[in-house]
């Protein structure tokens, strides 16, 4: 098989690339390790900046988004038994939409496959080859068959466990920063309608909690938790009981409880990988970097990875330039270092770190009497979340 640009990865980053470069003439081929089913029923991540809403929007696929993605203006900051409101929209003039990254991926797929682009599913044993050559490939097997993919450009958008990173040439000259962090989220998604118009981020002594929704009948709800925990461990009745503890303070808000039918655990860590290109190439989304989800990154650093390459090989194709290909690493770079600073913010300032002092524990806490009591800080704070830079 033979196309301009082989993507290897139908998460955020690698459908919506495929669906700019087919906006813009240019031919890809999707390879998945996992079948539609499974990739439209993940449960990951659930706010939208306005940058991603607007390039949904502006390419054609934001119709869903817009009926059933829910509008926020602002988001809680809850702590020392009071909650905060941070006007996103007052603040900042923007604002960002709750839809679930699994409808992301619905729409995605079935633009993709309504303009006859081909994404090929349940592939394995997927390598790259000739990646410092001008005729990149990727080999796999697909329904049992050893199948090949010659491309001008191979992008790795195969989230953090792939392959692609891994087959950078060069490997000892790479520089990755990490952090690993010493807890975890445990999520569950509860049959219920929302218990708060808005998001609710929680600092309590027992630790972290959110409160997301997903629609009008489904509430998101994290807690911080032990990582290595495992969910069976949690009877329901604990897991209420450990988030009333968290999120009730003392103005008579109540958290509606519902039936829980997904429950996970996540890890968490920062980690950024450089470069991000070599020859033909390119990472983009988690192959290269990682947040905590407390900002709410993840999915909107993918997206603004895909913008920068779509543009890049936009111009090879119609101009015969390779400079913004070329630049591509530092241009990315400057928007993954903030969000990644952004996101170790909040969570820093929100999560209880069991080995934090006396002191640095009223630290975190007079950061945050800061934010929501100085106009200047809490701008701050909005303009990251929203994505305004
Ligand atoms: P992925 O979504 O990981 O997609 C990679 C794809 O590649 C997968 O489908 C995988 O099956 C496939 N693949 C892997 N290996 C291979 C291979 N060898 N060959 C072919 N295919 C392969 N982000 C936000 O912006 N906002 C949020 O609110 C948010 N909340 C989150 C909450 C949770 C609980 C979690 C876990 C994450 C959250 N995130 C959030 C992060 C966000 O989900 C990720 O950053 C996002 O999925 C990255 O997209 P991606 O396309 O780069 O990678
Ligand atoms: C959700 C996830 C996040 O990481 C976040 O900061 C806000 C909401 C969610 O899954 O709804």
């Amino acid at each position: 098989m033979r196309t301009q640009v082989a993507i290897i990865g139908a998460g955020p980053a690698g459908l919506l690339l495929s669906h700019l470069l087919h906006l813009d003439g240019i031919e890809s081929v999707i390879v998945e390790t996992r079948s539609r089913a499974d990739i439209e029923a993940t449960i990951r991540a659930g706010v939208l900046e306005q940058g991603t809403m607007d390039i949904l929007n502006e390419s054609g696929v934001g119709q869903r988004m817009r009926g059933q993605g829910a509008l926020h203006h602002g988001f809680e900051l809850a702590f020392g038994g009071k909650r905060h409101r941070i006007d996103l929209t007052g603040l900042t003039g923007k604002a960002i939409t709750v839809y679930p990254q699994h409808e992301v991926i619905k729409d995605l797929v079935a633009a993709r496959l309504a303009a006859d682009g081909q994404i090929l599913f349940e592939v394995s044993d997927v390598a790259l080859h000739g990646v410092d050559t001008q005729t990149p490939s990727a080999t796999f097997m697909h329904n049992g068959e050893a199948r090949s993919i010659e491309a001008d450009f191979v992008i790795g958008c195969d989230g953090y466990h792939g392959v692609s990173r891994p087959a950078m040439p060069a490997q000892e000259q790479r520089k990755n920063f990490q952090r690993i962090y010493p807890f975890g989220w445990f999520g569950i998604l509860v049959e219920s309608a929302p218990s708060s118009e808005e998001l609710i981020y929680a600092r309590h002594e027992r630790g972290f909690a959110l409160v997301s929704t997903r629609s009008p009948t489904v509430q998101r709800l994290y807690f911080q938790c032990d990582p290595a925990d495992h969910v069976d461990n949690w009877s329901d009745d604990q897991i209420w009981a450990e988030l009333h503890a968290r999120l009730e303070n003392h103005d008579g808000w109540k958290l509606a409880e519902g039936k829980i039918f997904q429950k996970n655990i996540i890890g968490m860590r920062s980690f950024v990988s450089t470069p991000m290109q070599s020859g033909r190439l390119f990472l983009a989304g988690d192959s290269a970097h990682i947040v905590p989800p407390t900002g709410a990154k993840g999915m909107n650093l993918a997206v603004s990875d895909v913008k920068l390459l779509a543009h890049g090989l936009e111009q090879f194709y119609k101009k015969g330039s390779g400079e913004r290909l070329a630049s591509y690493t530092d241009d990315a770079l400057k928007r993954i270092w903030r969000a990644e600073y952004f996101s170790w913010t909040m969570t820093r300032l929100l999560h209880t770190f069991a080995e934090a002092t006396p002191f640095e524990r009223e630290m975190q806490r007079a950061e945050l009497e800061n934010i929501v009591t100085s106009r200047a800080m809490a701008t701050a704070l909005a303009e990251n979340y929203v994505g305004a830079f």
